[in-house]
């Protein structure tokens, strides 16, 4: 057998039995997948998880002595994957009442929960309050009336946190953009301190009624969008954040939790096997940290110029579990239109996989078993697949040459849905697809199963996992 060739962390190339390579998600073959269900599916390595958010925890720890990982869920709530989380000491950022009730059912304690969600319903506010998740994040000015009231009332140890928007275009898709003025995301500083002002006489109040609400407003956030490569840009988010925190301790506000929410990108090939992006962000998140403290004597004062006495949170999402998951589907026609016009169709649709139709997103994508290697590895169970290649091919009286289409510039892969979007890569970095191959798309981990619809009335794909030598249906 060849040395085997890593493509993404816990993930390899293998020879198999013909010779062809075969992809391999820790110490699985896709083909052992395929016996047990037929694509498209998801396959997700659990060991690429918990590595990722371990590495998230040390770095969070060594650059901070107060800090916190809130996973942001909305990526991918499978059970497994919380389940990874937890073990590694995370916690997790969510946004609606469904995923606060998913945590708890799976024995997820609530003060290791951030309730964050740009459109709360009175109800959510109210479930947060009332399972005392750690932090409510606060998106308007009259959901933090409604909190600041129902915290007296219902003496809720949830702590409150303002999402600022700091007016900052950033560069990704405008999709993914959520800090800039024209953005529905956060509360403008100036419409914060206003609020602050105009209720001196509220939060004197309440410390007389015993309940001093300017502790429980101790908290401030931001997000200013997803899929940043730009490291620079997040020196100006801790310059946003630390001004506003410095205007609100000199209204008496003892801010001692800051979240800079998450939004770390991952590029084309994956995130690095040895972390170092994760490393690289976190400590420039502290120089950039302990620069803007430095000039403000007043947060030293609070926070210590070590910034031991503030909590440094980040929501990360996408670079936690993106390369965790390949999307595996199989090709059942080709189609050559003319030489610039080439199609493989496969078995998986925008419904499954929506990233490169809803935002032209790219997707690495390879041959993660070749169809004669499918009938080969597969064997007895092949009648899983939607198309057993070996009999196909002969029943036309076929070789796979007769079905291959070349792979680069002109080739698109298309799936079974009727919309003319329904692509999922454009001019693949393949040799040749054919009819029966099983191709591989990366960094399917996040925002894809878990953005998946039935759109066509087709079933949701499953997910996969694997531990080690175990495959978890
Ligand atoms: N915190 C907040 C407040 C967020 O809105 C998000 C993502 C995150 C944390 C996590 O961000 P991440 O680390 O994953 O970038 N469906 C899109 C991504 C939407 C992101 C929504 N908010 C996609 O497929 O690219």
């Amino acid at each position: 057998m060849s040395s085997a060739q890593t493509l993404r962390p816990h993930m390899h190339l293998k020879n198999g039995a013909s010779g062809n390579p075969i992809l391999c998600v820790e110490e699985v073959p896709v083909s052992r997948a395929l016996a047990k269900v037929s694509t498209p599916f998801y396959l997700t390595s659990l060991t690429a998880v918990s590595d990722r958010v371990r590495c998230y925890r040390e770095a969070l720890q060594s650059c901070f002595p107060l800090n916190q990982l809130y996973y942001a869920l909305k990526a991918n709530w499978a059970e497994p994957i919380v389940g990874a989380v937890r073990e590694n000491g995370g916690g997790f950022d969510i946004v609606s009442s469904g995923e606060l009730h998913h945590l708890l059912a799976l024995g997820v304690p609530p003060e290791s929960i951030c309730f964050a969600g740009v459109g709360k319903s009175p109800q959510e506010i109210e479930d947060a309050l009332a399972a005392e998740v750690g932090i409510l994040n606060i998106e308007h000015l009259g959901e933090l009336s409604h909190a600041l009231q129902s915290l007296q009332i219902k003496r809720s140890t949830t702590r409150l946190a303002l999402r600022l928007n700091p007016c900052l275009d950033v560069d990704t898709h405008p999709h993914l953009r959520t800090g800039a003025l024209d953005s529905k995301f956060g509360l403008l500083k100036e419409h914060i301190l206003g609020f602050l002002d105009n209720n001196v006489a509220f939060f004197d109040g309440s410390s007389a009624l015993g309940h001093p609400l300017k502790q429980s407003l101790c908290g401030l956030h931001i997000h200013v969008g997803s899929q940043l490569l730009d490291a620079q840009l997040f020196a100006l988010v801790v310059e946003a954040l630390t001004d506003l925190a410095d205007e609100m301790v000199s209204r008496g506000f003892p801010i001692a939790h800051l979240d800079f929410g998450g939004g770390l990108g991952v590029g084309r090939a994956g995130v690095p096997c040895d972390g170092s992006d994760i490393r690289n962000h976190v400590s420039g998140l502290r120089r950039a940290l302990v620069a803007a403290v430095a000039q403000r004597p007043r947060l030293s004062q609070l926070w210590g110029a070590d910034l031991h006495a503030v909590q440094i949170c980040l929501e990360p999402g996408r670079s936690v579990v993106a390369s965790s998951t390949i999307f595996v589907s199989q090709v059942l026609f080709t189609r050559v239109n003319d030489s610039e016009h080439r199609f493989a169709f496969v078995d998986g649709g925008m419904n499954d996989f929506p990233r490169p139709s809803l935002y032209g997103a790219v997707h690495s994508v390879v041959q993660a078993c070749s169809g004669a290697d499918v009938v080969r590895e597969v064997a007895a169970v092949v009648e899983t697949l939607p198309v057993q290649p070996e009999r196909e091919l002969g029943l036309l009286g076929s070789q796979r040459s007769d079905t291959a289409v070349a792979g680069g510039r002109g080739l698109k892969i298309v799936g079974p849905v009727c919309e003319s979007a329904d692509v999922l890569a454009r001019d693949p970095e393949l040799d040749s697809v054919a009819v029966g191959d099983v191709l591989a798309f990366f960094e399917a981990g996040a925002y894809c199963r878990s953005m998946a619809s039935t759109y066509n009335m087709r079933r949701l794909p499953p997910t996969l996992f694997v531990q080690g030598d175990t495959l978890i249906l």
